[in-house]
C-alpha cells in the first residue's frame, strides 16, 4: 500500500469539472484513491478471498466484473482451494486492464486468469461458481442493472455466489446526511482537502448512481437468488452476497 502512487487528481482547482472516467491518470493512482475514499475497502477485498475459498467449485469459473487493477482478482486467486478453476477479470477501461494484467503477472498463484477489455454487459457468463461486482454495478445505468444481474444469475451454477459491494443511498435524509458526513471525515482524515472532495463529488455525480439497500435486496430476490445476506457495512458502503 505504501508504494501506491498518491492520488492528487483533484488537488488543483479545475476550471470545469468533467464527468469522471477510468482513464490512465485514474489507473495510475487507483489503489490509493479507492483506499482513501472507501471506508472498509481493504476489509472487503480480504473477505472476497474467503468467498473464493468457500464457494469456488472444481472446474468452474470465477468472474471479477469491473476488475480495475485486479485487487479482487488477486484476493480470489490466492484463496481458491480446488482444481480446474479459471478466473475471468473484465473491465472496459483499457488502462485498468493493462495495469491489472501486469499485477497478475507478478502473482505466482496457480489458477489461470484471463483479463478481458470489454463491457461487462456484453460478456457471456457461464459455469460460474463465484461472481464479484466490487463497486462496479453503481457505474451501470440504473435501468440496465436488472438485466445484467439476470444474465449473471443465468450463468451461475447452483450453489454459486454473487458478491456485490456498493455505495448506498438512504431515503431517510438524516441518515443520508450522517453517512455523507462520515465519509467526508474519512476522506479528510486520509489527507484529501475540501477542494479535492468537492471536485471529485461533482465529477462522480452523473456517473456513480447508488441504490438503496432495499432496492438491491428486492432486485436480487426478484431475479431468483435463494439466500441474500448483507455481510459488511461501513457508513454508506456495503457488501452483500447472493446465493443461487
Ligand atoms: C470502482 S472501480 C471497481 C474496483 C475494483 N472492482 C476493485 O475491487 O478494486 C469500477 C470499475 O468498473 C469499471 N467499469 C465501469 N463500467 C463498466 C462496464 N460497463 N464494463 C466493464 N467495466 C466497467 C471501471 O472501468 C472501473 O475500473
Amino acid at each position: 500500500m505504501s508504494n501506491d502512487k498518491r492520488d492528487k487528481l483533484y488537488a488543483d482547482r479545475h476550471d470545469m469539472i468533467v464527468d469522471f472516467v477510468f482513464d490512465e491518470s485514474v489507473a495510475n493512482v487507483f489503489p490509493d484513491m479507492i483506499r482513501r475514499s472507501v471506508p472498509g475497502y481493504d476489509a472487503i477485498i480480504t473477505h472476497l478471498g474467503l468467498f473464493a475459498r468457500q464457494y469456488a467449485l472444481p472446474n468452474t469459473r470465477l468472474y471479477d466484473l469491473g476488475c480495475s487493477t485486479g485487487a479482487a482478482t488477486l484476493a480470489l486467486r490466492r484463496q481458491i482451494q480446488v482444481t480446474g478453476c479459471e478466473i475471468i477479470a473484465v473491465d472496459n477501461a483499457e488502462a485498468m486492464v493493462q495495469t491489472c494484467q501486469q499485477n497478475i503477472s507478478h502473482d505466482k498463484s496457480l489458477t489461470p486468469v484471463q483479463v478481458i477489455c470489454a463491457d461487462i454487459q456484453d460478456v457471456t457468463i457461464e459455469n460460474a461458481s463465484v461472481v464479484v461486482l466490487n463497486f462496479t454495478l453503481q457505474f451501470i445505468a440504473p435501468e440496465k442493472r436488472q438485466a445484467l444481474l439476470q444474465k449473471i444469475y443465468q450463468g451461475m451454477v447452483a450453489g454459486g455466489v454473487l458478491v456485490l459491494a456498493e455505495k448506498l443511498v438512504f431515503n431517510d435524509t438524516q441518515k443520508q446526511q450522517f453517512v455523507e458526513d462520515m465519509q467526508m471525515a474519512y476522506k479528510k482524515a486520509n489527507g484529501y482537502s475540501d477542494l479535492e472532495i468537492s471536485q471529485k463529488r461533482t465529477a462522480l455525480e452523473n456517473v456513480l448512481v447508488p441504490d438503496t439497500m432495499s432496492t438491491h435486496v428486492q432486485r436480487l430476490e426478484a431475479i431468483g437468488f435463494t439466500q441474500i445476506y448483507p455481510w459488511f457495512r461501513c457508513f454508506n458502503f456495503a457488501a452483500l452476497c447472493a446465493i443461487k
